[in-house]
C-alpha cells in the first residue's frame, strides 16, 4: 500500500495550493452530476454528499467514520448539514493539520488498521478516493491484490453493525487497461503507457482494482452490494473544472507556485508531478477507458 511518504507527497505538497483553489474543506475526489453539467462544482460535489449520507442513512447523533477524509469534505456535510458524529482519518499530514484547524475529529492514521479498540464501531462508513491507494504496484506484482482488498473488509466488518452501511468510490483501471509491463515515462507523450505512467507519478505506492467486480468479489460474502453506478463522465468534468480552479488568479497562490520554481529546475518527482498538472492523465485515462470510476454501496451480511 501507499506509504505515509507517498500520501503526503501526492497531498500534502499541495496542501496550501489546493485549500487555497477549493476552499478550507474542498473535495478531491469526483462529484457527481448525473449528467447535469449545468450544475457548479460545488452543487455537484454537495450531491454526492448527500446521497452518500442518504445510502448511509446517517441521522442525528449517527457516528460516522470517514476513511481518507482529505480535507474534510463529507465531514463537514455530515456533522453540519446532517448532525453526525464524525470521526476523519488520512494519512498526509497537511491534511489532518487543516481539518482540525477547521473543526474537524480528524486523526492521522492508517484506515485499514482501525479496530474497535480505537474508536468503539461506527453507524456508517465511507471511503470517497481511499481505495486507490491501498494496493502497491509491488503487491499487485507479487499477486497479492485480492488479498489486500478481502484483508480490508474482514477489518471493515468488525467496525458496524449487521445491516451497517460502507460506500465507497475509487478509480478502477477499465477495458481498455494496457498491461503493466507497457507503462513508461519514456513513451510518446501522448500515449497511453505515458499517461498511466504520470498517474504513477502522482500517485506513487498505489495501484488500482481491476474493474469494480475485483472490490465487489474481495467483499463478499461478509457484504453484500446495494448499489453500484459509473462516475467516469462526472469525473472528466470535475478534473475539468479543478482545472479552471487551480489556475484562478489569487495573489498568495500565485506567489506560492513562483517559490516553487527552483524545486522544479532540479527535483525529477517534482518535475513530473508539474506534468500531471499540465496534462490531466487523470482525465485522459478516464477519457479513453483505461481507467474507470465506480461508487459502490455495501451493506453488513
Ligand atoms: C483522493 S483523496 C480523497 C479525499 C477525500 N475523501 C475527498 O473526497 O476529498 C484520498 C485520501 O485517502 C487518504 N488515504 C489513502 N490511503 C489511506 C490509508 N491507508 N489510511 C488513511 N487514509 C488514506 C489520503 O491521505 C487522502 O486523504
Amino acid at each position: 500500500m501507499a506509504s505515509q511518504q507517498d500520501l503526503d507527497f501526492t497531498y500534502t505538497t499541495i496542501d496550501k495550493v489546493f485549500r487555497l483553489s477549493m476552499g478550507e474543506t474542498g473535495d478531491y475526489s469526483g462529484a457527481m452530476y448525473n449528467g447535469d453539467f449545468s450544475l457548479t462544482l460545488e452543487q455537484a460535489q454537495e450531491q454526492k454528499h448527500k446521497f452518500i449520507a442518504d445510502s448511509l442513512n446517517v441521522k442525528p447523533g449517527s457516528k460516522v467514520l470517514d476513511m481518507g477524509c482529505g480535507w474534510g469534505p463529507y465531514l463537514t456535510y455530515a456533522t453540519k448539514k446532517r448532525g453526525a458524529i464524525g470521526k476523519g482519518v488520512t494519512l498526509s499530514k497537511g491534511q489532518a493539520e487543516a481539518c482540525r484547524a477547521n473543526g474537524l475529529d480528524v486523526d492521522i492514521k492508517d484506515c485499514r488498521l482501525i479496530t474497535p479498540a480505537d474508536y468503539g464501531t461506527f453507524d456508517a462508513v465511507s471511503c470517497i478516493g481511499g481505495m486507490e491507494h491501498f494496493c502497491s504496484i509491488e503487491q499487485y506484482l507479487a499477486g497479492d491484490q485480492d488479498k489486500v482488498y478481502a484483508d480490508f473488509f474482514k477489518n471493515l466488518y468488525e467496525l458496524l453493525p449487521v445491516g451497517g452501511r460502507f460506500y465507497m468510490q475509487t478509480m478502477v483501471f477499465g477495458k481498455n487497461m494496457i498491461p503493466y509491463e507497457e507503462i513508461s515515462l519514456d513513451a510518446p507523450k501522448d500515449s497511453d503507457s505515458y499517461m498511466l505512467a504520470l498517474m504513477i507519478a502522482q500517485f506513487p505506492g498505489s495501484w488500482l482494482p481491476y474493474g469494480p467486480e475485483q472490490v465487489i468479489r474481495n467483499a463478499q460474502p461478509l457484504f453484500k452490494l446495494v448499489s453500484q453506478s459509473s462516475g467516469r463522465l462526472d469525473y472528466i468534468e470535475t478534473i475539468g473544472q479543478w482545472r479552471k480552479r487551480f489556475r484562478a488568479f489569487n495573489l498568495t497562490k500565485y506567489a506560492l507556485y513562483a517559490s516553487l520554481l527552483p524545486k522544479l529546475l532540479t527535483n525529477k518527482p517534482f518535475q513530473d508531478l508539474i506534468a500531471v498538472f499540465r496534462k490531466s492523465p487523470n482525465r485522459v485515462c478516464f477519457q479513453r477507458e483505461t481507467m474507470e470510476h465506480y461508487r459502490l454501496v455495501f451493506e453488513k451480511v
